[in-house]
């Protein structure tokens, strides 16, 4: 991996999201994605977002991003607001949308901050190719490469720019399942070398428990409104009963969860905000990970994989 990237690496950015509100006008009248929202980044941090499907994930990161702007409450980088998208953050998504008649190199250069040219470009691409692993491959196209190859010219396109932050939404979905294991070793290996701040959308629970150093998992409020007690009741119940109480009290960010004061607070689109415990890489075998996993995956409403203390 390369040690050598002498671009001038932005700093990590500290991102907070207070009081962040996102309504959209629909035929059928106002319609709340995000309510509520509260969130404190801290820089180079791994954020995890996970949560049903249309419960505002994707629309969180493009307020983040500068695409989109809330409704309600503010969203600040370094202490700045975010108004439109610069280079400040860099997104990427599942699919790798590259330029299919341009050779992978030029795909990355594309995601190069204005103003980089010339040799200085050339070198910078080289490193982020070689940070990928896709030296080989910078004169070939995309339709040329695997998908799990098209991915990593796309992380190294929105690394090109040294973002502040990262925004990756389920970045690596659409892959098989043991690229996606190296991909997130990659992607580890990238945050070491350029810690910048990643938030990352992904609906594999255990993907966000190895790699974030905090998973955030929404809630669909919507959802939520045509059922108010049951989903709420889960999450409650299960974060006394999983393991997750133990861990969440050695946790630096968050009081150890209270179950019943929780109840009152859940109009917002936080469902929960765990602390992962354990330093990177992380041992997706042991017992914390494990109850922890099926705790996530049972506020997410997967009921099948019931607790088995001692399994
Ligand atoms: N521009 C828009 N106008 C109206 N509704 C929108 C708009 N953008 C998003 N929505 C709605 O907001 C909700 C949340 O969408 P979003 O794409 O953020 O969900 P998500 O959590 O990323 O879902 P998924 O897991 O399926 O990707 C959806 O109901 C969607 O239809
Ligand atoms: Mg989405």
């Amino acid at each position: 991996m390369s040690e050598r990237v002498e671009s001038p690496s932005a700093p990590a950015g500290r991102v907070r999201i207070a009081d962040v509100e996102r309504t959209f006008p629909t035929k059928e009248g106002p319609r709340t994605v995000l309510r509520d929202l509260n969130l404190d980044v801290t820089a180079g941090e791994i954020i995890a977002i996970v949560g049903p499907s249309g419960c505002g994930k994707s629309t969180l990161l493009r307020l983040i991003g500068g695409l989109d702007s809330p409704t309600g409450g503010s969203i600040t980088l370094d202490g700045e607001s975010i108004r439109a998208h610069d280079d400040s953050t860099a997104i990427a998504f599942q699919e790798p949308r590259l330029l299919p008649w341009r050779p992978i190199a030029q795909n990355v250069a594309l995601g190069l901050p204005r103003g980089v040219r010339g040799r200085q470009a050339k070198e910078r691409v080289a490193e982020l190719l070689d940070l990928v692993g896709l030296t080989h491959a910078a004169d070939q196209r995309p339709r040329e490469v695997s998908g799990g190859m098209a991915q990593r010219a796309s992380l190294a396109r929105a690394l090109a720019r040294s973002p502040r932050v990262l925004l990756l939404d389920e970045p690596f979905g659409a892959l098989d399942a043991l690229t996606r294991l190296k991909m997130q070793d990659l992607l580890l290996d990238i945050h070491r070398s350029q810690p910048t701040t990643v938030i990352l959308v992904t609906h594999d629970v255990e993907e966000a428990l190895y790699l974030a150093d905090r998973v955030l998992m929404l809630r669909n409020l919507h959802a939520a409104q045509a059922t108010p007690e049951r989903p709420r009741a889960k999450v409650i119940a299960l974060g006394s009963s999983s393991g997750i109480g133990a861990l969440g009290s050695a946790s630096t960010h968050e009081p150890a969860p209270q179950p019943a004061a929780e109840s009152h607070r859940t109009k917002g689109s936080t469902a929960r905000l765990v602390t992962v415990p354990g330093t990177r890489p992380r041992d997706r075998g042991a017992r914390t990970f494990t109850d922890l996993r099926t705790s996530l995956l049972e506020g997410l409403g997967v009921h099948k994989l019931s607790i088995k203390e001692n399994a």
